[in-house]
C-alpha cells in the first residue's frame, strides 16, 4: 500500500509535495492546503497560490526515490523496456537492488520482478523505496547473486553491479529460451570482460550501446541546448539466450 495518497503541484514554479495524510491541513511553501480540499483536481493555498491535487502517479513517486547508490536513469530504464519488450507477463531478476530505481521501474511493468542486494545498507534503502512506490510485485531477497539465482524461466535478468561476468552461468540457466540479459557498466574494459565471457555460453551478445540525453531551452526568442547535458551514465549490452 502506497503511503503518499496525494501530490500538489505548485503551478508557479512546478514544486512537488507528497501528502501523506489526507486529515491534517499540509503546509507548503506557499501557503497552507487545507485537508478539505484534497478532493478537489484544482485548489488555492492560504496565500491563494494555485496547486494541482493529483493522485500520485508512478513518476511523481519515482522522482522522490530516497537515494544510496548510483541510479539507473529514465534514458536507459526507457532502452531497456523498449528493447527487451518485457510486460505484465513478465518474470524478472534483477541484481544489484542498489536505490532500486531500475527494479521499482520494471515492477511498475512486469508481473514479478525478485531483485537481489547484498549490502544491507543498500537492502533497507530498496525496501524503504518499495513502500513509497507501493510495489506489492517486487521481491527484495539480501543476498549475493554472484552465488546463484534461484528464479527460473525468466524473461529478463538486468545486472548493474561490478563483475557480471560471475552471472553468466547463473544466468544461462535461469532465462528461458528467448529470455534478455541487458548488464548496465560505467567501463568498457568491464563490458569486454562480461562479453569474453559470454562465448562458449547459450547467451549470445546482441548489442553494446550508450545514449546521451541533451534537452533543449525554448522561451521567447531563445531556441537552443542546455549547456550541460547528461552525457555518460553507462554503456548497456543486450543479450539472449539462445
Ligand atoms: C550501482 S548500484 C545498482 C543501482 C540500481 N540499478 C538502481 O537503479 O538503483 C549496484 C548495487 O549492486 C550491489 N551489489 C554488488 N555486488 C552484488 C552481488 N554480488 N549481489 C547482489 N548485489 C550486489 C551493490 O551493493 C549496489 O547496491
Amino acid at each position: 500500500m502506497r503511503n503518499v495518497k496525494r501530490i500538489l503541484v505548485h503551478l508557479k514554479s512546478g514544486s512537488k509535495y507528497l501528502v501523506k495524510e489526507l486529515h491534517d491541513d499540509y503546509h507548503t511553501q506557499n501557503g497552507v492546503v487545507k485537508a478539505s480540499d484534497f478532493r478537489k483536481a484544482s485548489l488555492e493555498s492560504s496565500t491563494g497560490e494555485k496547486f494541482l491535487c493529483l493522485e500520485p502517479n508512478f513518476i511523481d513517486l519515482w522522482e522522490n526515490l530516497k537515494r544510496g547508490p548510483q541510479i539507473i536513469t529514465q534514458k536507459d530504464i526507457g532502452l531497456i523496456l523498449a528493447k527487451t519488450g518485457v510486460n505484465s507477463k513478465s518474470k524478472v531478476v534483477d541484481a544489484g537492488g542498489g536505490s532500486g530505481s531500475l527494479c521499482l521501474a520494471l515492477a511498475n511493468v512486469c508481473n514479478e520482478v525478485t531483485t537481489y542486494e547484498v549490502n544491507p545498507e543498500h537492502y533497507d534503502v530498496v525496501s524503504r523505496n518499495k513502500q513509497l512506490l507501493g510495489a506489492k510485485n517486487l521481491i527484495i531477497k539480501q543476498a549475493n547473486v554472484y552465488e546463484g539465482i534461484k528464479e527460473k524461466k525468466l524473461d529478463l535478468i538486468t545486472l548493474d553491479l561490478p563483475e557480471p561476468w560471475k552471472v553468466v552461468e547463473h544466468a544461462q540457466d535461469s532465462l528461458k529460451t528467448g529470455g534478455f540479459l541487458v548488464v548496465y557498466l560505467p567501463n568498457l574494459n568491464q563490458m569486454k570482460m562480461f562479453i569474453d565471457s559470454c562465448r562458449r555460453t547459450k547467451i549470445k551478445v546482441l548489442d553494446t550501446l550508450e545514449l546521451l540525453e541533451r534537452k533543449w531551452v525554448i522561451e521567447d526568442r531563445i531556441m537552443r541546448p542546455e549547456f550541460q547535458m547528461l552525457g555518460h551514465t553507462g554503456f548497456l549490452t543486450f543479450c539472449r539466450r539462445l
